[in-house]
């Protein structure tokens, strides 16, 4: 509301009575906003084409030098012939505005530009009111965006989710950035967001590893790095467990030769069973059936490995500026549940028997869903079973109005079979709230030590990496105040930058070299926009120590920011609020990238035009201002993506 009279009052100056503002956009927040209703009320007025046809038709331009914003004659729905012809008519006929520049045809675009001046004296006093929060819209979130004592609407966001004594692998690095993301994403737009860990922790392979853990665990080195250790017990014994394995075989196959031969076999059907019945595998089978049965000591051991797991990751998430508010799992699934899940799925015929096990025949739907198995013959429940199941209680839990899995695109088929058979349980309403956010493969993973195994290994290879790139100019090193941590932050920007810069869809390149590089657009080239405007403050502040007493928002002549650097920059500081919402649309993570690149480059052009050092007073504080703004969006944007600004580097 404060905004808005602001607002008001500065557009009255202007000659603009009231505050343009169409259906559903929030001109105090989004300055695309207030141009597109300005606009879009003129163009009505002129062309006496209703204004929710013109709005939806007025775009921001791409490139600057299409102007700010652009418009197709087609996209007016009109019967004309010529759209050149009708282009022209509509530039020809927009009238004078405050706002407006300039109008300019190509083709069929209409293509308009903004004055800068009043462009200017909009922008850069809400960035630097509105600071952290400058571009969030969080009156998306809401049940009712004009009554926000209805409340925010609930989202899960489920990401990284990975597998106990398993690798992380590229899928839950994937996974846990782009999820992060989304997070932060959501919770700025107003939802309430609940951050979800679906740990794979269930099956017989616990079995297994409580089995090795007997043979070959230590109970310092599982204090110690539960998940590395963890890992190598379960490596040693499913050596043991596929070499038995490959035994039985053998002994198979000779027993059936000796018995063609009509010779006598029973030695080794005797070996045979002996493994049969005392193998890694029968005795894994008995453990786990003990857990599910609810066994308090085969429980016990199990939910120790999972606790001490959670602990190890909690730090390592940490690093990432990941926290979770429900480490859910696959162990966590009630029997109950999936129990219900079953019922449902037989009295609404969903689900069949087939030889003894139960599917669902997803074919009539869609010959790519094929069929899924939803109970084994012996009983037990699946992978499928269990989100099935889960996606009620998450509901009973929390009540969320979306729920958004990230996961790899190699569990497409997973997912739509998940969603696919909510639906056709009758649960029609749950199923189009859930959606599958998902994203390609990293090629070429590795580190120093071999294969990437643990997300922890893959950071410190990218921090040393990162230091050593430090040490080459060692001028600067030497003001760093924490080496060590602000390498470890350079790093981790670089690993994120590099998996968020393409579409989620697309594979990309483990490239060390590339992405910790600090030319090109990398994170490090990120963190180094963002330092050197740092720098660009605490060099005006030692000069001239009273600016830090002065409210650069009201105090700051901006008429003063005349050259093109300087006002290319303001245009794109105020795109962000529109990015932003975007961003909703896209879920993708390089709308926010590729924006934040498009604005350190205008920053870099602008530098050795728009200098504060040795400048006038009053020139020096209205460019002060403007670097202030751009620094606070360059933030904001880098926090969305969920990198940590560093202030010198
Ligand atoms: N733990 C699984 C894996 O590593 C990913 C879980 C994805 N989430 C889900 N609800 N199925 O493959």
């Amino acid at each position: 509301a404060k905004a808005v009279e602001t607002l008001t009052a500065k557009l009255q100056t202007l000659g603009i009575n009231e505050v343009p503002a169409e259906p559903n956009t929030y001109p105090a927040l989004n300055p695309f906003d207030l141009y597109r209703s300005h606009v879009a009320g003129l163009l009505s007025k002129s062309t006496g084409i209703d204004s929710k046809i013109v709005y939806p038709a007025l775009q921001r331009t791409v490139k600057t030098e299409h102007g700010d914003l652009q418009m197709a004659a087609a996209a007016l729905r009109q019967k004309r012939k010529d759209m050149k012809e009708f282009a022209k008519e509509i530039a020809d006929g927009f009238p004078e505005s405050p706002l407006i520049e300039k109008v300019v045809v190509m083709d069929a675009l209409v293509m308009f530009w903004f004055k800068s001046q009043p462009l200017t004296s909009l922008v850069v006093p809400a960035v630097l009111k509105s600071g952290a929060s400058y571009g969030f819209n969080n009156f998306q979130g809401l049940r009712d965006p004009s009554d926000p004592s209805k409340g925010r609407k609930k989202m899960i966001v489920e990401f990284s989710s990975p597998n106990i004594a398993k690798p992380f692998h590229a899928g839950h690095l994937r996974s846990t950035i782009i999820g992060g993301f989304l997070a932060n994403l959501y919770d700025a737009a107003g939802w309430d967001v609940t951050r979800m860990n679906y740990l794979g922790d269930w099956g017989k392979q616990y079995g297994v590893l409580a089995i090795g853990f007997d043979l070959y665990g230590s109970e310092e080195e599982l204090v110690k790095n539960p998940i590395g250790h963890l890992y190598d017990v379960y490596v040693k014994i499913s050596a043991v467990s596929k070499e038995e394995g490959d035994k039985m075989k053998d002994l198979k196959q000779k027993i059936d030769e000796l018995k063609k031969e009509d010779k006598d076999a029973s030695e080794l059907e005797k070996e045979l069973q002996q493994i049969a019945d005392n193998g890694v595998d029968e005795k894994a089978r008995q453990y786990f059936k003990r857990m599910t049965e609810g066994e308090p000591v085969a429980l016990g051991i199990w939910r120790r490995f999972r606790d001490l797991s959670i602990e190890k990751y909690k730090k390592t998430y940490a690093r990432l500026n990941i926290r979770y508010d429900d480490y859910s799992g696959e162990s966590q699934v009630k029997d109950e549940s999936m129990d219900h899940a079953a019922k449902v799925m037989e009295e609404k015929k969903v689900s069949e028997n087939s030889e003894g096990a139960i599917i669902v025949d997803l074919t009539k739907y869609s010959k790519k869903l094929g069929k899924a198995v939803v109970r084994k013959k012996d009983g037990t429940s699946l992978y499928l079973t269990r989100d099935i199941a889960a996606v009620s209680e998450r509901f009973e839990k929390y009540k969320f109005d979306k729920m958004i899995y990230v996961v790899a695109s190699q569990q497409d088929l997973h997912l739509a079979q998940l969603f696919k058979i909510l639906e056709a349980m009758g649960y029609k309403e749950l199923a189009a709230a859930c959606s599958h956010v998902n994203f390609g493969m990293v090629l070429g993973m590795s580190t120093r030590r071999g294969t990437a195994k643990f997300l922890d290994d893959i950071l410190e290879t990218v921090a040393e990496k990162m230091h050593d790139v430090m040490r080459t100019n060692q001028a600067k090193y030497e003001q760093v105040a924490e080496p060590e941590k602000t390498a470890d932050v350079l790093g981790i920007s670089a690993v994120m930058v590099q998996d968020m810069k393409g579409k989620r869809i697309n594979n990309y390149n483990f490239d060390m070299d590339r992405m910790t590089s600090f030319e090109g657009d990398t994170g490090p080239y990120l963190q180094y926009a963002h330092a050197r405007l740092c720098s660009i403050t605490r060099k005006v502040t030692a000069a001239v120590p009273e600016v830090t007493d002065i409210d650069l928002a009201t105090a700051a002549d901006l008429t003063l920011i005349t050259e093109s650097q300087g006002i290319d920059l303001v245009r794109q500081l105020a795109a962000w609020p529109d990015i932003f919402i975007n961003t909703l649309k896209t879920q993708e993570p390089t709308t926010v990238l590729t924006y934040l690149f498009k604005l350190t480059h205008a920053l870099s052009s602008s530098y050795d035009h728009l200098q504060i050092v040795g400048s006038e007073r009053e020139t020096m504080l209205a460019r002060l201002a403007l670097y202030t703004a751009a620094r606070q969006t360059l933030n904001n944007g880098m926090r969305i993506l969920g990198l940590s600004p560093v202030e010198r580097m």
